[in-house]
């Protein structure tokens, strides 16, 4: 093969020896099983017309709940060390809901993956909202639930996946579960948030958890030019992604001008927030090129951007992409674990790559293979240039559902017929499996 040629000549280097390899999951995306928990935000917004754009749900996904036992074959045959999934607050809620998260983390560890969940992967409870401050609370209450009785065997803990995006999408632009579109006065639902993440590393840590992280979406921003119009919009588009959710993290603090828009007693709550972590997961997809408003709707990755916000998002010129339309710039992730480092310093721990992949179709994906290639690539740049990265995680090991986009996008590794649920393996899978046997 013309990929193991390559890989042959060009060896990805050598990362650390304890380095986590591993691939993501979450638990609306994949497991199905609806009738057996609560409804979720999720489960709301599917069923109203017109909001997933091929009119699917995930009431069935890749029925993951009852073909867990093939998916941890497969984890184990790829030869990851790790596994990061999201355990489903609805699925806990219901009796007996966590007998399967129970199951799984077993069964992982029988197959020497260390299961690593993140806790909230966006499919809230129905009952409950990320306006109200109360949900932070719960929040944390449901992580003790969570760790009392995986904390035994589950060391390695997530709390919230990608906060900004549910808020972005969820809160402000609509075109995710919940479907609020409250433009900036969605910036409680990221307050809150951010809140129930401190709530819930306390409550963790009281039960003996030691290792806990995040995983943030970050990516570089990248001005549309040099006009101070194009230089604000970009200033303020990498505030929202890059600053809003790391610095209260890092850093006790919210970016200049932002606190004052958060509410309750904010200094307060920034004490909780701020608690140092032991670990910054970052989500790396793509670099954004930003410019001024134009004043008009623009679409881009499948979202819809009003005119209304005071930047917009334009094509990266030159570079490839996916069949998603989404930019393939792996030194955009050099670039951007080089900047938090320059950033934030001592205050950034030690950061692990949580998701990080491409959708394109069919089996034989050269495409994802050198996607892949190309941000391992860049992601052992960032370790020569003293970032001290510990893993990383492709997105995804199954192809899922893609929230908005529905079935259309298929990010795995191992391709999911959604008819029949028969597991085929990309070229992609094979290919980790090797760069990973040659990692040792
Ligand atoms: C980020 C999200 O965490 C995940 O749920 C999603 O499927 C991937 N990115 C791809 O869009």
């Amino acid at each position: 093969m013309a990929n193991d040629q390559r890989a042959a000549a060009h060896p990805i280097p050598r990362f650390p020896a304890d380095f986590l390899w591993g691939v993501s999951t979450s638990a609306h995306q994949i497991e199905g099983a609806v009738a057996e928990r609560e409804p979720s935000v999720w489960d709301v917004f599917t069923a109203e017309p017109g909001r997933v754009k091929d009119g699917s749900t995930a009431a069935v996904a890749c029925d993951h709940v009852r073909r867990h036992g093939e998916d941890v074959a497969l984890l184990a045959g790829l030869g990851v060390n790790a596994y990061r999934f999201s355990v489903s607050w609805p699925r806990v809620n219901a009796p007996g809901g966590l007998d399967f998260y129970d199951r799984l983390v077993d069964e992982l560890l029988a197959a020497g993956v260390r299961p690593v969940p993140t806790l909230f992967h966006w499919d809230l409870p129905a009952t409950l909202d990320w306006m109200e401050r109360d949900t932070a609370s719960r929040f944390a209450e449901y992580a003790s639930v969570v760790v009392d009785r995986l904390g035994d065997r589950v060391t390695k803990w997530i709390t919230l996946n990608e906060p900004a995006e549910h808020t972005l999408l969820g809160h402000a632009l609509g075109t995710h579960a919940p479907g609020k579109q409250l433009l900036f006065d969605a910036l409680p639902a990221a307050h809150h948030q951010l809140l129930g993440h401190g709530l819930a590393v306390q409550a963790l840590r009281a039960a003996g958890a030691a290792d806990i992280g995040i995983a943030n979406s970050h990516g570089p921003t990248w001005p549309a030019s040099q006009e101070p119009a194009d230089l604000e919009a970009a200033a303020f588009y990498d505030l929202l992604l890059n600053r809003l959710f790391a610095e209260p993290l890092l850093l006790g603090a919210y970016p200049e001008g932002i606190g004052e828009l958060m509410p309750g007693d904010v200094a307060a709550d920034l004490k909780i927030i701020g608690e140092p972590l032991d670990w910054y997961g970052v989500n790396y997809y793509a670099p954004t090129r930003v410019g001024a408003p134009q004043g008009t709707e623009i679409e881009f990755g499948g979202i819809t951007m009003p005119a209304e916000l005071p930047f917009s998002v334009r094509e990266i010129e030159g570079v490839p992409v996916t069949d998603f339309g989404w930019p393939v710039v792996p030194e955009g992730l050099t670039e951007l674990l080089t900047t938090f480092k320059d950033r934030y310093g001592d205050r950034l721990p030690p950061v692990v790559i949580t998701e990080n992949g491409c959708s394109y179709e069919g089996l034989d994906d050269q495409a994802r293979i050198a996607y892949l290639d190309g941000h391992l690539r860049a992601l052992h740049r960032a370790l020569e240039a003293g970032v001290d990265v510990r893993g990383y995680f492709v997105w995804s090991l199954l192809d899922n559902f893609e929230w908005a986009e529905g079935y259309a996008r298929r990010f795995g590794l191992v391709h999911v017929d959604f008819a029949t649920q028969a597991r085929t393996p990309k070229a992609s899978y094979a290919w980790l499996r090797d760069v990973l046997q040659a990692q040792g």
